[in-house]
């Protein structure tokens, strides 16, 4: 899978140089046993071929990444194809209202008669060169991600209280997910921020929606990769012109509700639950409900999607 992840990466398109370069840091970087199991295999990968670019520059210059966009953008789709091209472990760190500095860098525990540490997942991926997606980073409260400062600038070390300094191993990178606006999030202190590069995730285009589709869904039939695709993309317009809101832009519906169909459910019913019921207002859950019926008729049946 690791070789893989670049053969993929160079059929992208992606430049040659980056792809040596990301070959020159996997053997310059040894990697133990024990964290090897932690390299991710991703499942599905990310297409879109300049933020792919971008993002493994960014990596390779020591950099930290930020990246930043709607629901189903693919971001954690891209930090883990990330950490797989990079050959480096991962550790996924979910940041939530509550989450404080203790569960990021690590508790103390009475082990043995005595206080240790555990360590937490920043600690983890720090020491070992490993990739801290920092998920949804901005629902954190600011005050909690402050002891990141010191790890995400020059400095590259952890102070925690009571241990010692730790300093980040040459590898490690943080990438953090976040999207803007949604309920809940807060904005990002500049401190925090400009300890990044940031990406902005563009939404994915229509060519590679259907290309999405049909990897996840091998039988589905070419004819209706391309319906979902292009009502993915009419109801993409159709938010981007103000008419209705994101809602309804939703590929991980698309993508679940395609599932729904290869279990038996009508396309339509399907889309429903998938798409059509995210709009909560009636006004808007009518027009997307036209856009499908003008594609799909009701009557048309999960096996006739499939071949
Ligand atoms: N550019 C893209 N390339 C590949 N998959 C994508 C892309 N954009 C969205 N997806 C798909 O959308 C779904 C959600 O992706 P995810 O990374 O969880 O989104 P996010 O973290 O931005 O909310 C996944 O099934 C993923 O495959
Ligand atoms: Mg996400």
């Amino acid at each position: 899978m690791k070789e893989n992840s670049l053969e993929f990466l160079r059929a992208e398109g992606i430049s040659e140089r980056l792809i040596e370069e990301l070959r020159a840091f996997r053997s310059y970087y040894h990697l133990d046993e024990a964290e090897a199991v932690r390299v991710p295999e991703p499942l599905y990968p990310y297409y879109g071929r300049e933020v792919w670019e971008e993002a493994i520059g960014a990596l390779l210059a020591g950099e930290h990444l930020l990246l930043s966009g709607g629901k189903a953008s693919g971001k954690n789709v891209l930090a883990e194809g990330l950490a797989a091209a990079f050959g480096r472990p991962l550790w996924d760190i979910s940041l939530y209202v509550n989450a404080d500095a203790a569960s990021l860098i690590g508790t103390d525990t009475f082990r043995d008669g005595a206080v240790q540490l555990r360590k937490g997942p920043v600690l983890r991926a720090a020491e070992c060169g490993g990739f801290g997606i920092l998920d949804e980073i901005n629902m954190a409260k600011n005050e909690s991600l402050a002891v990141l400062h010191a790890a995400l600038d020059f400095r590259r070390v952890i102070d925690i209280p009571g241990y010692e300094r730790v300093c980040l191993h040459e590898a490690t990178r943080f990438i953090g997910t976040m999207n803007y606006g949604y309920a809940g999030t807060r904005e990002l202190n500049e401190a925090l921020a400009s300890r990044f590069l940031v990406i902005q995730m563009p939404v994915i285009p229509l060519a590679d929606v259907k290309r999405l589709l049909s990897g996840k869904y091998p039988n589905l039939r070419p004819e209706y990769a391309t319906q979902f695709a292009e009502l993915f993309d009419e109801i993409r317009k159709k938010s981007e012109g103000g008419e209705i809101t994101s809602r309804a832009l939703d590929l991980r519906g698309l993508i679940a509700s395609i599932g729904m169909m290869e279990r038996g459910l009508s396309p339509v019913r399907a889309l429903r639950l998938g798409i059509v019921n995210k709009c909560f207002d009636s006004y808007e859950q009518t027009l997307v409900s036209d856009l499908v019926a003008t594609r799909l008729p009701e009557s048309l049946e999960a096996g006739r999607v499939f071949a």
